[in-house]
């Protein structure tokens, strides 16, 4: 499957080569990882239909969502998503660890849970996957339960764990470069706190309509908006795939 580069412009290629080393560690900033925000939305800025991202998706999405998996030392996805989505093993496909290894990741990217409350999602695939390296960064106290996943868990200030979570995961784990996979609470949280350093936005081509189904941010709003600036636009049946950093 090709995929049509609009900006910058050339000849259709695969998502592969369109997505091929993005080069995220090389940007961190001082003491945290660069961070990178991937979502999937509606043309009316819905990031789920009845609860789920994805009949939002494609094909083509699928796989950038994967190719970006495989170019970060870890994935961070809110307590909720991680629950609603049902995580597993991060990176499943034994070719795709073994391209992460060749290029200097480590096979497994780490999987970041952040909580506030201590509400931690033991009960999902992703503490039962014995490959799994995951950091819980916990704002009260938390006993984990025995897991198969390789967990470690550091207590953190609740009201500052994101960006506390993201410092340690640098610090302690040698995280350079972060993907978040959502969700909207989370998104609305790291912008709040200036800790978003790129967002991909899947323009899927379909309209939920009304209803009570969240946008890609929720929560409370920024005093001012963000201003970001265009890096890449991409197009596969009718979908657009969105590339923005934000200014600093
Ligand atoms: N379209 C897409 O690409 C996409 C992507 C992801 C998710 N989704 C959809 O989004 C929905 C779930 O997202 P969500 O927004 O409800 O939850 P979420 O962002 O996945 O997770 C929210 C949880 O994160 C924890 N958290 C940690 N630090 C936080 C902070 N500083 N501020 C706020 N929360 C913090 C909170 O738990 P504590 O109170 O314990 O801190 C909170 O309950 C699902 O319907 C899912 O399908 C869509």
């Amino acid at each position: 499957v090709e995929i049509r580069r609009l900006h910058p412009g050339g000849e259709p290629v695969s998502v592969e080569s369109a997505l091929a080393d993005l080069g995220f560690g090389e940007l961190a900033p001082e003491g945290r990882p660069y961070v990178v925000v991937n979502f999937v939305s509606s043309l009316d800025g819905r990031a789920a239909i009845a609860g789920k991202s994805a009949p939002l998706s494609s094909d083509t999405d699928r796989k950038l969502f994967h190719l970006l998996r495989a170019q970060v030392d870890a994935v961070f996805a809110g307590t909720r998503t991680l629950r609603l989505e049902g995580y597993g093993r991060i990176v499943r496909d034994a070719g795709v660890r073994a391209r992460r290894a060749d290029a200097g990741f480590e096979p497994d990217p780490l999987a970041l849970v952040i909580s506030r409350s201590g509400d931690i999602p033991w009960e999902i695939p992703l503490f039962g996957a014995p490959e799994q390296r995951i950091a819980v960064y916990t704002g009260e106290p938390v006993e984990a339960p025995a897991t198969e996943a390789q967990v470690t868990v550091t207590e953190v200030a609740p009201e500052t764990a994101l960006g506390e979570g993201l410092a340690l995961a640098r610090s302690e784990h040698g995280v350079r470069s972060v993907l978040c996979e959502g969700g909207p609470r989370v998104f609305a949280a790291l912008l709040a706190d200036g800790l978003v350093d790129e967002v991909f936005l899947s323009l899927a081509p379909k309209l939920a309509g009304g209803g009570e189904e969240t946008n890609i941010t929720t929560g409370p709003g920024l005093p001012e908006a963000a201003d970001l600036e265009l890096a890449g636009v991409l197009e596969a049946d009718s979908a657009l795939f969105l590339r923005y950093r934000v200014r600093a």
